[in-house]
């Protein structure tokens, strides 16, 4: 019997070593302590054994009894808990992988200026129009006070679609549209995008003007280098002064071209402003009466002021951009500069 109790105490830790898995554990417990096991067999074959010393062997197969369970529920434990690290480690999330980042848009830095712009003369009391970029001749030209063969044609080339239709060349074909449809007083801007045949540092085929109009009664050039003056230190910067030079568009009379005080050398004169002191912005005027006539407006009660700014050029003299192209090459390192 005691030969017996020490050789399946130590199948039982032998058989243990290579059980690995709790299927195997299982298979082991029922081999051992199960109803048909050995220690189980044990108890019944105490039966044969002199009754005067059945007490110490029972004692003996309890104890082992104990032991074997002790060392399964143990290996067990064990196996169990590295089973369940195991699966832990498959499931784990890599938390080290990096996330996708979201990169955000912004307006594209034209946009910015337009509103920008256009914030101010709302501001102001102006609306906000719109015409379009497909333009009849009669409202680029003809009812601009520019007839066919007159030589200001050829100071603004043309993108022609045919004799009568092409792309606007300035946002100037808008005054019209508006006029012909709205009643005077109206202060109106229109920004949008003209277009020529030009292509160098400053000049594009594409390019953004803004345009203004104010019809009244009794408007003139003060009422045109007031509201100027306003714009340019709302835009630019409290201390820059705007000029006036005389000069010539068919469609306004007097005309003038507007300069600005150069924001770098603050007049004294830097390359910027070439020495001058001052850099050009615009062209305005106040509308000549023959427009106001082409829209149906009686200029005897009626004049009125405009003016046409690139966005482009507002754009490069504020930011000090050197070239034209810059804005449409799309150049993530220029454009994340205007976020
Ligand atoms: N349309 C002119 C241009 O493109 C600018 C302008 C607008 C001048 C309104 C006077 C009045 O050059």
């Amino acid at each position: 019997m005691h030969e017996q109790i020490k050789k399946i105490s130590l199948a039982v830790m032998e058989k243990l070593k290579d059980a690995d898995s709790l299927n195997l554990i299982n298979d082991i417990r029922v081999k051992f302590l199960g109803k048909n096991g050995e220690v189980t067999a044990l108890f019944k074959n105490l039966k044969s054994c002199p009754p005067d010393q059945r007490p110490k062997i029972g004692q003996l197969i309890n104890d082992l009894r104990n032991q074997v369970e002790l060392a399964i529920k143990e290996h067990e434990n064990k196996v169990a808990e590295r089973e369940k690290n195991k699966k832990l480690a498959q499931e784990t999330l890599d938390i080290t992988l990096s996330k996708k980042t979201r990169k955000v848009g912004a307006l594209h830095p034209l946009n910015q200026v337009i509103e920008e712009i256009s914030q101010i003369f709302i501001g102001l009391g102006f609306a906000v129009k719109d015409g379009p970029e497909i333009e009849l001749d009669y409202y680029n030209f003809e009812a601009l006070n520019i007839p066919a063969d007159h030589p200001s044609r050829d100071e603004q080339d043309t993108f022609y679609i045919n004799d009568n239709i092409l792309l606007r060349t300035q946002t100037s074909a808008v005054q019209v549209r508006i006029m012909e449809k709205e009643a005077p007083p109206l202060r109106i801007i229109c920004p949008g995008k003209v277009y020529r045949p030009d292509d160098d540092a400053s000049h594009s085929p594409i390019f953004h003007q803004i345009e203004g109009l104010v019809i009244d009664k009794n408007i003139t050039l003060c009422d045109l280098k007031a509201l100027l003056d306003n714009f340019a230190r709302s835009y630019f910067s409290s201390q820059t002064k705007t000029r006036l030079r005389p000069s010539y568009f068919p469609f306004t009379e007097p005309s003038v071209e507007v300069d600005l005080s150069c924001a770098i050398c603050n007049g004294k004169g830097c390359s910027l402003c070439k020495g001058t002191g001052w850099i050009e912005l615009l062209g305005a005027g106040i509308v000549n009466p023959r427009v106001l006539e082409y829209a149906g407006i009686d200029s005897k009660e009626y004049s009125g002021l405009a003016f046409g700014m690139g966005v482009e050029r507002a754009a490069m003299i504020k930011y000090g951009i050197p070239d034209i192209r810059l804005f449409y090459e799309n150049d993530y390192r220029f454009l994340k500069q205007y976020r």
